[in-house]
């Protein structure tokens, strides 16, 4: 069984990219298991002096959460034509770390826009030295949708397979990996 880690880079409470990952975790293949992290908005600020013996214990969590992990995948909105702080947060907690050396993650996309933040995430991540799954791409569009909208989009028998897909396609790259 593949255990991937899914993070939703935004807070709020109808987020359409933690729908996404919900959806996803919902929908993975029988050889998948997706767990959501829902402890971003609990993170402290990154702060170097807080790591090694002092790491908070949220921090502590997401660590060991990443580590334990085989494989990441975001799902991450834009503001202001960057990386959402709380997000960025999250990965900084992991910098110094072994957790994202050579771990396997995806970028999955709950908006056809938003690709400043695209960018910066996954030169992020790569600079982190996870090992980016490049040739797949999951995009669904829930920009503005409500949560019964969004719903019903991701229960379309199309998108469930291109969500089962996609996952089955990062399993493969994972099993490269190892
Ligand atoms: C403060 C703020 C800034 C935003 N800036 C951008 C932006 O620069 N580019 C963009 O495509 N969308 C931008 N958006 C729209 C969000 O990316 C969009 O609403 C997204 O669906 C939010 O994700 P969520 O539904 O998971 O919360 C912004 C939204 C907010 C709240």
């Amino acid at each position: 069984m593949i255990e991937i880690i899914a993070i939703s880079g935004s807070l709020r409470a109808a987020s359409t990219n933690s729908a996404l990952v919900a959806a996803l975790a919902a929908n993975a293949p029988a050889n998948c298991r997706l767990k959501v992290y829902d402890g971003l908005g609990r993170l402290p600020i990154f702060n170097p002096d807080d790591e090694g013996e002092r790491t908070p214990p949220d921090a502590a969590r997401l660590i060991e959460a990443v580590t334990r992990a085989d494989a990441v995948i975001v799902s991450c909105p834009e503001y202001a034509h960057g990386v959402p702080g709380g997000m960025k947060n999250a990965l900084d907690w992991l910098v110094s770390r072994d957790a994202a050396v050579g771990k396997p993650a995806m970028l999955v996309h709950a908006s056809p826009r938003s690709l400043y933040a695209r960018a910066a995430l996954a030169e992020i991540m790569r600079t982190m030295s996870f090992a980016m799954y490049e040739e797949g791409m999951l995009e669904i569009a829930l920009l503005g949708k409500k949560p019964a909208e969004m719903e019903a989009i991701l229960s379309e028998d199309a998108n469930r397979r291109a969500m089962r897909e996609a996952v089955r396609g990062f399993a493969g790259f994972i099993h490269g990996q190892t």
